[in-house]
């Protein structure tokens, strides 16, 4: 070849590699979550497959936050997971997916968190499917590299990290107080491995679930006269996170917060001490003096799941001065 020639077909195929790079930039498809769908939890895993097995780096943008993760072809074949923290209410997910050439993929899916704790977040909009996982044409894109079948030992593994969820659950459970079973690794004693119906599956209502190992709770409380609502209906999870959360017992925010969700009228106090005082008694301070190790909120009066009383007082309240004195001394 002349040095002319040669030097034409390299801007060629420069040229048309280029092109190429432009015009066909990564191809990609979202494996979860699924567009138009929605969730209840507040974290989860977007996972993306490039079936050339061509991208160097993925970023996801959902509101203010900003996601980014390096893709090794050695080791990717072609797949990519981010863990996403999802608000209440409609989240829009941007990828943008950067091929070895630097060319850009971007696309966009909206999935909805529906809350039950949230007037304005109960429902998703019309159309959106509850979206799941864990379906066998899902799972068999991950088998070649992640053990997808339980065996006898997951039951109560000898460390969390050996129990086959955690490569693509650690953040479940990764919270200031922490669920002990789930701290434990031992996913099953909740979610359950029957075969032939939806993997996973938590019985419903929770509490059949929860009363197995909290049995001196149930039966504490089955045993009084006045039933709270939403335990009542045996939701556990309306209240509590199964898995844990930055407040003692897994509550899903500050207890008086919580409340307030259902009760906003009581957010004064003025109904505690309505008449004696004009303004109403507080709602929140730093420590309970009934449980110091506790915020003192709603539940430092009341009990959310049961009492004896019909506003569920876990305080004897017929006189009102001991009532008052169980935490004040007058
Ligand atoms: C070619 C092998 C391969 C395939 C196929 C694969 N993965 Fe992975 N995956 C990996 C490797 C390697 C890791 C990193 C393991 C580690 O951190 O110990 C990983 C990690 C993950 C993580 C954790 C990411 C993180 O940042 O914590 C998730 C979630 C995940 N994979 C989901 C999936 C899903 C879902 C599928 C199927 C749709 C799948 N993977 C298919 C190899 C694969
Ligand atoms: C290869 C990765 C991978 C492994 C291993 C894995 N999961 Fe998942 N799981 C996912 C993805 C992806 C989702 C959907 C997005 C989300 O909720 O984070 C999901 C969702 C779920 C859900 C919500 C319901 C559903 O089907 O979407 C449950 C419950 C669940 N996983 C439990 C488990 C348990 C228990 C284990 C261990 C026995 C496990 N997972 C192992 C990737 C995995
Ligand atoms: C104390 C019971 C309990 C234990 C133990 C437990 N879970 Fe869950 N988990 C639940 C309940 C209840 C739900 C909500 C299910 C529903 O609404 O259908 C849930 C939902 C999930 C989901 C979907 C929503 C979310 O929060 O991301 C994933 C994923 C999940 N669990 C993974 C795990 C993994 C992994 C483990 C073990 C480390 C585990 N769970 C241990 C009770 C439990
Ligand atoms: C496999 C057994 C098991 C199951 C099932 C289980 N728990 Fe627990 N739970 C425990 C253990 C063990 C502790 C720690 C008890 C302790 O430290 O005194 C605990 C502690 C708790 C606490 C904190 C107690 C405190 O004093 O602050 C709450 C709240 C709780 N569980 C709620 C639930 C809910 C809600 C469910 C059902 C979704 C559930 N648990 C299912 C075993 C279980
Ligand atoms: C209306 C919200 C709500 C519901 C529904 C609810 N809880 Fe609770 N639960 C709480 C709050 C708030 C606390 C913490 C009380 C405190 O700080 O003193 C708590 C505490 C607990 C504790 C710790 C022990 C104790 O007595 O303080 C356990 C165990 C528990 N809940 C289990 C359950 C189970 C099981 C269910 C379902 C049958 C359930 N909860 C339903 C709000 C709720
Ligand atoms: C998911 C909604 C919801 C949450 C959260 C909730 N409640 Fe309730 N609450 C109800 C419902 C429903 C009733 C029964 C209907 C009624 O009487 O208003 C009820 C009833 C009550 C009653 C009895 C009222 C009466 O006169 O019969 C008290 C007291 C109470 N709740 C306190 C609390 C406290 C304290 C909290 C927080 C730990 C709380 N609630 C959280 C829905 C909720
Ligand atoms: C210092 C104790 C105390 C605190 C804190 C407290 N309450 Fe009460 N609450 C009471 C007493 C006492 C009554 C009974 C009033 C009556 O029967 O006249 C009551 C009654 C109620 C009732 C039922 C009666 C009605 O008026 O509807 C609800 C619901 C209630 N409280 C919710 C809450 C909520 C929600 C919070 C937190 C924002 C809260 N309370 C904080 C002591 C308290
Ligand atoms: C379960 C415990 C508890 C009970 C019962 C209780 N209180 Fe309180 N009270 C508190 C806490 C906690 C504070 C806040 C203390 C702080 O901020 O240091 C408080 C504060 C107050 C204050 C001060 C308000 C302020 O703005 O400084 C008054 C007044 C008061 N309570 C009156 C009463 C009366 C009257 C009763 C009986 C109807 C009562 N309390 C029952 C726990 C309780």
């Amino acid at each position: 070849m002349k040095l002319t020639r040669i030097f034409l077909w390299t801007l060629a195929t420069v040229g048309s590699m280029l092109l190429a790079g432009e015009l066909q930039a990564a191809r990609l498809s979202v494996l979860s979550p699924a567009a138009n769908s929605y969730v209840e939890a507040g974290r989860v895993n977007l996972v993306l497959a490039f079936p050339d097995n061509d991208v160097s780096s993925v970023q996801a943008v959902v509101g203010r936050q900003r996601y980014a993760v390096q893709v090794r072809q050695a080791d990717s074949s072609g797949q990519a997971c981010l863990a996403l923290q999802l608000q209440n209410g409609l989240n829009r997910i941007e990828i943008r997916a950067v091929d070895r050439q630097g060319a850009v993929t971007i696309q966009t899916l909206s999935v909805y968190r529906r809350s039950r704790l949230s007037k304005q977040h109960q429902e998703p909009p019309a159309g959106y499917q509850r979206f799941y996982f864990h379906l066998p044409a899902n799972e068999a894109v991950c088998a070649s590299c992640h053990r997808m079948e339980a065996q006898l030992t997951d039951l109560q593994p000898a460390r969390p990290e050996a129990s086959p969820c955690y490569v693509c659950h650690k953040q479940v459970g990764q919270a200031l107080y922490r669920h002990k079973p789930v701290a434990n690794g031992a996913c099953f004693s909740c979610h359950e491995v029957v075969q032939g119906r939806r993997k996973y599956l938590v019985r419903q209502p929770v509490q059949q679930t929860c009363f197995v190992c909290h049995n001196v709770q149930a039966r504490q409380w089955n045993g009084m006269k006045v039933h709270h609502g939403p335990t009542a209906v045996g939701n556990c999870t309306i209240c509590h996170d199964p898995h844990g959360s930055d407040w003692p017992s897994f509550v899903a925010m500050h207890p008086t917060d919580l409340c307030l969700n259902c009760h906003q009228d009581k957010q004064s106090g003025t109904h505690v001490i309505a008449g004696f005082f004009a303004k109403g008694h507080p709602v929140r301070a730093a420590t309970n003096p009934l449980r110091q190790s506790r915020p003192f909120s709603c539940a430092g009066c009341h009990n959310p799941h049961a009492g004896d009383s019909q506003s569920l007082l876990n305080r004897d309240r017929s006189s009102f001065s001991v009532y008052c004195q169980s935490c004040h001394k007058l």
